[in-house]
């Protein structure tokens, strides 16, 4: 019933470091994706072309996707919540990027300046342009399991969204339990409302681990087949518009528990973990993920 392959999609460099207070240098962002190409993860979302004025840690998008060496066979996917971010992750060379949008109409005020309803329009320009580039556009749908302002979410509300962005031909939906508040349980209804209007090839889920249940949730989406997921290495992260929120469930984690249910994912775990300890020491921090505490020990 388990997935075979499971594709990691790591956030670290986008979502772990947005929420940094201390301006992370553009080199040491660039060398943490250079480092995260070596691993074998399929997939790295680098940065975020938003508004430097909302979120000043990620202002040096354009430096850092020209800086970076892209590494052949791996993805390098960037945010871009309207059509001035998508023209400027163009002009750089992104081939690949997201769009982000809400279950929780307060969260999408608060993240995005506007409700439900206008993000969709903004993204349905996104979608336009990157039709016309021949660009895939991933789409995330933030607040599924609980939102930090209304509590929580109807299930119908996140299968409501997700079929909209499905619709509009994002090619993969990920599910983010953005303050890290889900249980397996919600997780399982939320799913069920979710793949009776979206495929589950095409769902990913992006949990965070505020609460210690990301494994937990990963794996019951796991066994209703899902076989995509977000992961930060060391468990950087959080959302600067989610108070609260701590780092994504950590990728050496998330590596560790399916390679230990016998699921391939191509990741180097020794090599994760080197990448892990790079970044909490350029932070001048411990490491989230338990896996590397322990790694460290023996
Ligand atoms: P706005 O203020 O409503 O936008 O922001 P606007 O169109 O009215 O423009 C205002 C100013 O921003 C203008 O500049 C624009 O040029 C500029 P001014 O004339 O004042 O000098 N601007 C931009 N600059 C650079 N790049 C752009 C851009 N767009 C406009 N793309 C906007 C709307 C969406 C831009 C803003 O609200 C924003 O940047 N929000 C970003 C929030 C964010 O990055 N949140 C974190 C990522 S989401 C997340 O972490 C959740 C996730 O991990 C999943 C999960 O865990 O659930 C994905
Ligand atoms: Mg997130």
């Amino acid at each position: 019933r388990l997935p075979e392959y499971v594709k990691i999609v790591e956030v670290g460099p986008r979502d772990g470091l947005q929420n940094e207070k201390e301006i992370v240098p553009t080199s040491v962002k660039v060398d943490l994706i250079n480092r995260l190409s070596e691993t074998g993860l399929p997939v790295i979302e680098a940065t975020s072309f938003v508004s430097p004025k909302w979120v000043p840690q990620m202002g040096d998008h354009t430096d850092v996707m020209r800086d970076i060496r892209r590494h052949p066979g791996v993805n390098y996917p960037v945010l871009t919540p309207n059509l001035k971010g998508f023209q400027s992750a163009i002009a750089v060379g992104a081939k690949e990027v997201a769009i982000f949008g809400a279950a929780s109409e307060s969260f999408s005020k608060k993240n995005i300046n506007c409700s439900i309803e206008e993000s969709l329009k903004r993204f349905d320009e996104v979608m336009k342009a990157a039709r016309e580039a021949n660009i895939p556009v991933r789409a995330y749908v933030s607040c599924v399991l609980g939102c930090p302002y209304e509590g929580k979410i109807a299930p119908a509300a996140v299968a409501e969204v997700a079929s909209k962005m499905y619709a509009m031909g994002c090619y993969e939906i990920s599910l983010g339990d953005t303050i890290g508040v889900g249980t397996p349980g919600g997780m399982q209804d939320m799913l069920r409302a979710v793949t009776k209007e979206v495929p589950v090839d095409a769902l990913a889920v992006h949990c965070h681990d505020t609460y210690g249940q990301a494994l937990a949730n990963i794996l019951t989406a796991l066994q209703m087949g899902v076989s995509v997921v977000d992961s930060s290495v060391a468990g950087l992260g959080g959302c600067p518009y989610a108070k609260g929120a701590s780092g994504n469930v950590a990728t050496e984690d998330v590596v560790y528990m399916l390679h230990g249910l016998g699921i391939k994912t191509g990741v180097d775990l020794d090599k994760l973990t080197s990448v892990g300890s790079f970044i909490s020491a350029a932070l001048g921090r411990r490491t989230s993920s338990k896996v590397a505490q322990a790694m460290s020990k023996l």
